[in-house]
């Protein structure tokens, strides 16, 4: 296997002089091509930090992140603009829809943004859009959709790019199990599938069991990691033993 992303000894630290926090104590780790991969830990563990240092949101205080062996924690604004959004996707926790765009606007937005050729974003969306069944909204905006088909017009805008890599934090956060594991099962769909790298941020042992593979984080630091072998139910076992060992989160 390819490694596709490498966290080379990572620290973040936040605020300055007297009230600097360090979010990211000091964390390596690859992630091959392919591979979908989980990342859980108790609240304020430093996952949402980590995440963003690794999607080019944020950048590590000392350390190296390198994509497709480019370092990008060297990249300046635009050249990193425009690797986010040719090579990355990002599904939110709240989905972060566009409210005066229509559901077909904000799906087409980071090929507009690309100025790509009309017909060709014509015939992405409509393949998108069969796939997730969101042919009969197109028309409407965000707040006329429940939140099940919000997120999959989230995951739509994500994918129509076809990202090399795809991040997502807390993704069924504010989904019902229903609408989760629909999401969950067309990620495995995509990492299977279209063999899009996955890297998504959970404190659900659920949504975890999808992953094939999970770094558990604390206080900033790879606490364990483990991979499933056997059956996803197997795994969730795993997992809720793995978050009891853990323990809790910050003080
Ligand atoms: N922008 C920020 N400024 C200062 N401290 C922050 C900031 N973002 C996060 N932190 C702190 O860094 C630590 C890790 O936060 P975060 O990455 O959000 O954790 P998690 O996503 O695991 O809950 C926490 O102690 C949090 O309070
Ligand atoms: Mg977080």
């Amino acid at each position: 296997m390819m490694t596709f992303i490498e966290v080379d000894h990572v620290k973040k630290i936040y605020g300055m002089k007297f009230n600097r926090s360090t979010a990211i104590d000091n964390i390596s780790f690859v992630i091959d091509s392919g591979e979908f991969v989980g990342i859980m830990g108790p609240s304020g563990a430093g996952k949402t930090t980590l995440l963003n240092m690794m999607s080019t949101i944020d950048k590590p205080t000392f350390g190296h992140v390198r994509i497709d062996n480019q370092d990008i924690t060297q990249y300046n604004e635009k050249k990193l603009s425009e690797f986010r959004r040719q090579q990355l996707g990002f599904i939110f926790q709240d989905f972060n829809l566009l409210n005066s765009l229509t559901i077909k606007e904000n799906i087409i937005l980071p090929l507009a943004l690309d100025k790509v050729n009309v017909e060709i974003i014509e015939a992405k969306l409509a393949n998108i859009a069969n796939i997730l069944n969101l042919n009969n909204i197109l028309k409407h905006f965000p707040n006329e959709i429940s939140i099940g088909q919000q997120q999959r017009v989230a995951v739509a805008r994500a994918i129509i790019t076809a990202p090399k890599m795809l991040f997502a934090d807390e993704p069924t956060g504010s989904l019902d199990s229903k609408a989760a594991t629909e999401l969950l099962k067309y990620l495995t769909d995509v990492n299977e599938k279209q063999k899009m790298t996955l890297m998504m941020v959970t404190h659900d042992a659920f949504t975890a069991s999808y992953c094939k593979r999970i770094i558990f984080i604390k206080d900033g630091n790879i606490f364990a990691e483990i991979r499933r072998d056997g059956s996803r139910k197997e795994f969730f076992q795993k997992i809720i033993d793995m978050q009891a060992a853990i323990g809790g989160g910050r003080q």
